[in-house]
């Protein structure tokens, strides 16, 4: 390892439509109160309609976004990546066509998908590309138009998910002891029923009923869901902290996937700790998977919730599973 990579500028944005649980209620046969006591979300950003905005659309925003704090320009970027299950397009992919808006002309760019955990992939490979001293400027995404494949007669999934895109821009640290210090992910693939799509892939291709039936759309086993999250969330980062002889009194701030308020209370408690050291934002964002992580770290650092020193623990788990932990300097 050459140096470590810190997050030099860090951006989100989320459409302006505001949707709240009285308004889903006329959709779906739910209640703000069970929605509010089951998952702690009071309301999510949507898209006004389909096609009004896109996944790119949004993450060219978020991206304008770190690139301004981070005092760079476009032109400088070596890589982007964007963690996205709801790409523009099949093909090509959607950082390709970020990387066409910003006129990033010198940056590789490419999609990955690990769910709610693909900002923390996303991270992962491109702290790898910066230790490794192969890249300087690296641009990480997470963007989801959740609501474009969300079944929206389903109240056991379309309460839970919001829009929103992410960024952070990667650089070099000028200090060894800033930045992500390491890494662990972890993938169990027996569990690929808990939240998938059934159609639209190779597996099953669109078919003439694909839209009656709601193929395309998310389907979640969401008691399994919560379960494993809760195990795997906990179990990863008690590993980390282990693996770097830290304990979790030394850990400043938790930057969680906002999942479910209830998924991080019961982490917390697992861990021995009080709910006021995660930044919490799910009660007006809802689950916006792949955007998630690093619209949660996009506000502690707006808020100024991080002093120079902190120690954050991140964690993110998603479909698949995917999940992982990281230790990260300010
Ligand atoms: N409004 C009212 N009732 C509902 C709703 C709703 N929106 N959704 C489901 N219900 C009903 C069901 O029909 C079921 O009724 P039944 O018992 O008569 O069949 C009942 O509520 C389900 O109750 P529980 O299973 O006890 O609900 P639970 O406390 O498990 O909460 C929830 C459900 C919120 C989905 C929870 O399991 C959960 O959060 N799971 C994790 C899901 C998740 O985080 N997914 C995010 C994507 S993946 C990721 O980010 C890791």
């Amino acid at each position: 390892m050459i140096s470590s990579a810190i997050i030099s500028g860090s951006g989100a944005f989320t459409p302006p439509n505001t949707v709240t649980n009285v308004e889903l209620c006329k959709r779906v046969d739910t209640s703000d109160e069970w929605i509010v006591s089951r998952t702690g979300i009071k309301s999510r950003q949507l898209i006004a309609k389909e096609g009004e905005m896109t996944t790119v659309d949004m993450a060219e925003k978020a991206a304008q976004a770190a690139l301004d704090m981070a005092k760079i320009k476009a032109i400088e970027l070596d890589m982007i990546i964007v963690a996205t299950v709801t790409p523009d397009y099949r093909l090509p992919s959607a950082a390709c066509l970020l990387q066409n808006k910003l006129a990033a002309r010198n940056a590789c760019a490419f999609d990955l998908i690990a769910a709610c955990a693909g900002s923390l992939y996303g991270l992962s490979i491109a702290s790898q590309f910066i230790s490794s001293g192969k890249y300087k400027k690296i641009l990480v995404i997470g963007a989801e138009t959740m609501s474009t494949i969300l079944n929206w007669s389903d109240r056991n999934t379309c309460v839970l998910f919001g829009d929103a895109a992410s960024a952070a821009i990667l650089e070099p640290s000028p200090d060894p002891e800033k930045g992500f210090i390491d890494f662990q992910l972890y993938s169990d693939g027996t569990h690929w029923q808990d939240i998938w799509i059934p159609e639209g892939g190779s597996k099953n291709p669109v078919s003439a009923d694909t839209f009656e039936k709601k193929g395309d759309r998310v389907l979640m086993n969401g008691r399994e869901t919560f379960k494993f999250a809760v195990r795997a969330l906990t179990s990863a980062a008690l590993k980390i902290l282990e693996s770097h002889r830290v304990s979790i009194e030394q850990v400043h701030h938790i930057v969680a996937h906002q999942a479910n308020l209830r998924i991080i209370e019961a982490v917390a408690e697992r861990l021995g700790i009080s709910l006021d050291r995660f930044i919490i934002n799910i009660d007006r964002f809802a689950n916006t998977s792949s955007a998630s992580l690093l619209l949660t770290f996009d506000e502690g650092k707006r808020l100024k919730r991080f002093k120079d020193n902190d120690l954050i623990l991140m964690l993110a788990i998603g479909s698949g599973f995917a999940w992982g932990a990281s230790l990260y300097r300010m």
